[in-house]
């Protein structure tokens, strides 16, 4: 069989060690052959490929990134989109495509699969917000990338007296600012999933102080004030229709100033949170998903994503795991909130 493999969608590290298994178990178990498409859904779209082979992928465990590109490119808001990719699939002899993305790039291959093309999904996103599965590698390396960086934001603080915002990616959910926050023993975390007091949050920063410390306040892209709306940046919508997120955070340091007289600073970590190698968490759960999936393509098991449930790498319908978005239930955000202050 010939099997192609694309990711799509914001890249982050583990996406190597997807590939690097589905190559090495696909060839050494099953003698398979495989097609790198590159650049997400544009390479299925415009034949844009590279091959595949033991040798490629042998060294890319420990490398961020994607070695074969990524895109947020739409088929479905391309003219002949659909028609293109099953020409270009069937010109290039592919019997299954591995689809390796979030909720964008694995919302199109549960579309194809409808279509009647044989495709696998593995869930990827630093942002944890798809369903079905408890984790997405690229996650825990992010959450690892805000903690360091908010360890470091807190000696500033304390030097200088100062409430630091932290305001970190997620989209709009706040699986980040919520494991990132507790780990950085934050001052209080804002999610998008719960509209935040800015008087409260002065509270926070006012009680902190008097305890000594100064506070980190760990803010997601996509929270909200309860007096205001989601802060995007003026830019058009992406092929999915995503906006832009950013600049609550520095939206929050001129109000907490403004109203504690506290000089307030902001730092956006931003797609560092994306970068560089993956951790050790991911890079197995990256290798265990791509595993599983040329073993789903081996066993006939089609229009499946790769989960992870507890610490079985199961099977899930591809729909039911992009149907809505996994958001921060409010218990898990109520568990922590005493150590806000
Ligand atoms: O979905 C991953 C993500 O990093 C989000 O957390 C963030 O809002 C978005 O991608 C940024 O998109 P782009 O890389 O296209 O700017």
């Amino acid at each position: 069989m010939r099997i192609g493999i694309l990711t799509g969608g914001g890249d982050c590290p583990g996406l190597n060690g997807v590939i690097r298994g589905v190559v090495t178990k696909g060839i050494k178990d099953y003698g398979y052959e495989f097609v790198g498409f590159r650049d997400g859904w544009k390479g299925p779209l415009e034949a844009l490929t590279m091959p595949l082979d033991l040798a490629t992928v042998k060294p890319i465990l420990a490398k961020g990134g994607t070695i074969l590109g990524s895109s947020r490119t739409n088929p479905f808001k391309i003219d002949n989109g659909v028609e293109r990719i099953k020409q270009n699939l069937a010109d290039q002899g592919i019997d299954v495509l591995i689809a390796i993305g979030g909720e964008d790039t694995l919302g199109v291959a549960t579309k194809l699969d409808a279509l009647g093309v044989k495709v696998i999904g593995v869930p990827k996103t630093i942002d944890n917000d798809l369903n079905n599965t408890d984790f997405t590698f690229g996650f825990d390396t992010s959450v690892n990338i805000a903690m360091e960086a908010i360890d470091r934001l807190h000696t500033t603080a304390e030097s200088h007296h100062r409430p630091l915002i932290v305001e970190v990616m997620g989209r709009h959910a706040g699986w980040i600012a919520l494991h990132s926050g507790i780990a950085g023993d934050a001052a209080c975390i804002l999610i998008p999933e719960v509209k935040f007091s800015v008087e409260k949050v002065c509270d926070y920063v006012k009680s902190r102080f008097e305890t000594g410390t100064a506070p980190i306040i760990v803010i997601a892209e996509g929270a909200i004030p309860q007096d205001g709306d989601m802060i995007v940046k003026d830019q058009p919508l992406d092929a999915f229709g995503h906006v832009q997120l950013s600049g609550i955070g520095d939206w929050l340091a001129a109000e907490i100033e403004t109203r504690t007289g506290y000089q307030t600073r902001c730092t956006v970590l931003g797609h560092i949170q994306r970068g560089g190698t993956p951790s050790a968490f991911d890079r197995v759960l990256s290798s265990r998903f791509g595993l599983e999936a040329i073993t789903a393509v081996h066993d006939g098991d089609f229009g499946k994503m790769m989960a992870l449930h507890g610490t079985k790498i199961a099977r899930v319908p591809l729909a039911s795991a992009t149907d809505v978005l996994k958001t921060v239930p409010i218990e898990r955000y109520e568990e922590i909130t005493s150590f806000f202050g």
